[in-house]
């Protein structure tokens, strides 16, 4: 099969993690006898460098002319980067959302699971770790604080900031809808999570997706309040399956899941619209701090290379051989550095590309 993929390298490690991606993506070509057409996108600090804006109409439709996006990082420093200086919603934060916007990826997939493998690089206790956990949040990207009116006033003197946190029904069923759908496929089992005891939003939010749970009579149900999942997350998060949640709430959970994986840089995500279409980047940041140094860990970018291969491309039997792959490189001993520990063998990001290529 012929392919059209959107490639964004972005900023920081960005471009160094999407070229191991890539070496992937060329090796499943080879070995399954597909095309992938590449185009090169600019997003962020580089769109920002290069045309003096953080997106382009440009990068849009070149984007929506692909069958998938596949993205890197970006972003800088905020204490040392010049995109800093400009206002903010001229900054590389600002295209990203503007790209999840453009084309409409209100699904936000990001999955956190312990391998065997990487068990000692979990922070939590081994009787809370248990028999591990599986659970995958889907996060509501397209709405809420993230979209809502904002400025920042004087007024008599007083400086005053405005955020507005919105959903209608509408954008809250989809979501729920996607998760019910996810959980279907999985343990059947949606933990909704709001603060519906402050928050209009929220209890509008547990009304619509107790609608949507009518027509899921196989799926458990449960509703919890952010700072209690916040907490149980590392009280127990073997109880998870599917996490329901709108997007700040979702912003802040996953970065808390992804770390009691061990590592933030394992994770993949997947950011959908109501088509096959979606972007595809890790959950972790540019890094730049470690950028050009040839230690970032490609594994989040290449798992999100194989949820591409296999929500938005259909290839599920490569989207598996990748996985295995990584897996595979894994038990072998071979670690990053973020990953490392006593006994393993530490490579870096090329390596790490080149050992999961070879075993595909
Ligand atoms: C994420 C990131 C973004 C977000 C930032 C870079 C705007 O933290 O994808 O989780 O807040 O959505
Ligand atoms: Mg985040």
């Amino acid at each position: 099969m012929e392919y059209k993929i959107a490639l964004i390298p972005g900023d920081g490690i960005g471009p160094e993690i999407v070229g191991e991606a890539k070496k992937i993506l060329d090796r499943v070509c080879e070995k399954y006898g597909h095309k992938f057409n590449y185009e090169e996108v600019l997003l962020g600090g580089a769109s920002i460098d290069a045309c003096g804006v953080p997106l382009t109409q440009e990068a849009i439709d070149t984007a929506k002319s692909s069958d998938a996006v596949l993205m890197g990082s970006i972003g800088g420093d905020a204490k040392t980067s010049p995109w800093y200086k400009l206002e903010p919603s001229k900054r590389p934060e600002a295209g990203l959302l503007a790209i999840r916007k453009a084309l409409n990826l209100f699904a936000n997939l990001r999955p956190a699971y312990l391998y065997e493998e990487l068990k000692g690089a979990c922070p939590l206790k081994e009787e809370v770790i248990g028999d591990g956990f599986d659970m995958i949040i889907v996060r509501e990207l397209t709405g809420g604080l993230y979209f809502g009116e904002r400025k920042t006033v004087e007024e008599n003197g007083v400086r005053k900031a405005v955020d507005t946190l919105t959903y209608d029904e509408k954008e809250i069923r989809r979501i729920a809808v996607k998760a019910f759908e996810i959980a279907g496929k999985r343990r059947k089992k949606v933990t909704s999570v709001d603060k519906a005891n402050v928050l209009d939003s929220s209890r509008l939010w547990r009304k619509v997706v107790e609608e949507v749970a009518a027509d899921y009579p196989d799926i458990t149900l449960e509703h919890m309040l952010v700072d209690n999942c916040a907490m149980q997350l590392v009280h127990n998060p073997g109880q998870f399956d599917v996490i329901l949640t709108e997007n700040m709430f979702g912003d802040i959970l996953s970065d808390e899941a992804s770390m009691v994986t061990g590592s933030i840089g394992m994770l993949s995500s997947a950011s959908l619209n109501e088509t096959k279409f979606g972007l595809y980047e890790p959950s972790h940041g540019s890094a730049p701090d470690i950028a050009g140094k040839g230690i970032a860990n490609p594994i989040a970018t290449i798992l999100s290379a194989a949820m591409m291969l296999r929500f938005s491309l259909d290839l599920d039997k490569e989207a598996d051989a990748v996985e295995a792959a990584v897996q595979q490189v894994l038990k072998e001993g071979y670690r990053t550095v973020d990953i490392m520990s006593e006994g393993m063998k530490e490579v870096g990001t090329k390596e790490m590309g080149d050992l999961i290529a070879e075993r595909i």
